[in-house]
């Protein structure tokens, strides 16, 4: 994982790198630092790398194609998977044309009224599962996904978060539990649980039984033991951060987010250790989702 921009045009009122956040120090990485990273975690052993960032205009279609190009260009046995927010189909194209191979949208949740409540007039639920729908349609593995535990969800938005996975079929599944961050208008309130979370890890797994489902960082940010605990439920995908470390504590989407400290290999390693004390081990590929497997 690359945070490559804190910038964001977006003012998700969950969000620590929201527009009107303005105790955030705003960077962004240069395309240059950006394949610097992709070095390193190649040597390091990957073969798929995430760019996710916020919604920043710097990076146009142009800037992005551009990137998505010379990391296809240099990596050429490696995934690349881009988070980047909502654009227009056009843009899409563009960044697959590229080389871009996956996406990362998570739908934040399938219910319209709770969709209104967590943002602002401008973000629309209907543009957010149009893109959805776009990236599918133009042949990304879409990752889609929901915080647990998020202000003002119910156990029946769950069941349309559940529901929708099944109607959307995606590849990839991100969830984890929603975190307060000091500076939003959700300062106060209460964390997603550890419980819930794993509760609905399960689910997606028996629901979708070829996708990939991190074990995010926000779950390991509730507890010490997160990780291993969401693997052990069902999620099959770790996300070390190869963010330059200079820059990690300025993506701070919630409080007390962990791994901001550590240099990339340290990422790596700890990951390496959690993984194989709950009996796993990891595989180092580009990680392509396989749902043949699973027809029956
Ligand atoms: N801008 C891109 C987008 O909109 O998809 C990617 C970046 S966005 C920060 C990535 C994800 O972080 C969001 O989809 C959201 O679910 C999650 N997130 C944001 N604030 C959070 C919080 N306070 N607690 C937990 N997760 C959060
Ligand atoms: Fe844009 Fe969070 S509000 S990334």
């Amino acid at each position: 994982m690359i945070e490559f921009t804190n910038y964001c045009k977006n003012d998700c009122y969950y969000c620590g790198i929201r527009s009107s956040n303005r105790n955030v120090s705003r960077y962004r990485l240069s395309e240059e630092d950006i394949i610097q990273c992709c070095q390193e975690g190649y040597a390091l052993g990957f073969r798929t790398f995430v760019l996710q960032g916020g919604e920043d205009p710097y990076f146009n279609d142009d800037r992005m194609c551009r990137i998505v190009s010379s990391i296809r260009k240099q990596f050429s046995d490696c995934a690349i998977t881009l988070s980047i927010g909502e654009k227009s189909r056009e843009s899409y194209q563009r960044f697959f044309d590229a080389g871009a191979d996956r996406f990362l949208l998570r739908h934040e949740t399938a219910d319209f009224s709770h969709y209104a409540m967590l943002h602002p007039e401008t973000l629309s639920p209907q543009n957010r599962q149009r893109c959805i729908m776009d990236l599918q349609s133009i042949g990304y593995q879409v990752g889609t996904g929901f915080m647990v535990g998020s202000p003002f969800q119910t156990t029946d938005n769950l069941v349309s978060d559940m529901l929708f996975l099944h109607a959307v079929q995606p590849s990839m599944v991100g969830i984890g539990p929603f975190i307060a961050h000091k500076d939003t208008p959700f300062a106060d309130k209460p964390s997603g649980t550890l419980e819930l979370t794993l509760f609905m890890i399960g689910l997606i797994r028996l629901t979708l039984p070829y996708a990939l489902i991190p074990s995010t960082t926000a779950l390991g940010t509730i507890s010490p033991i997160g990780r291993e605990l969401g693997l052990k439920a069902g999620a099959n995908v770790v996300m070390p951060n190869l963010s330059p470390v200079s820059v990690r504590k300025k993506y701070m989407l919630y409080d007390n987010k962990i791994c901001t400290g550590e240099e990339s290999a340290q990422c790596v390693q700890c990951l390496k250790n959690r993984v194989e004390n709950v009996g796993y081990h990891i595989v180092v590929s580009r990680g392509d989702v396989a749902r043949k497997e699973f027809e029956i």
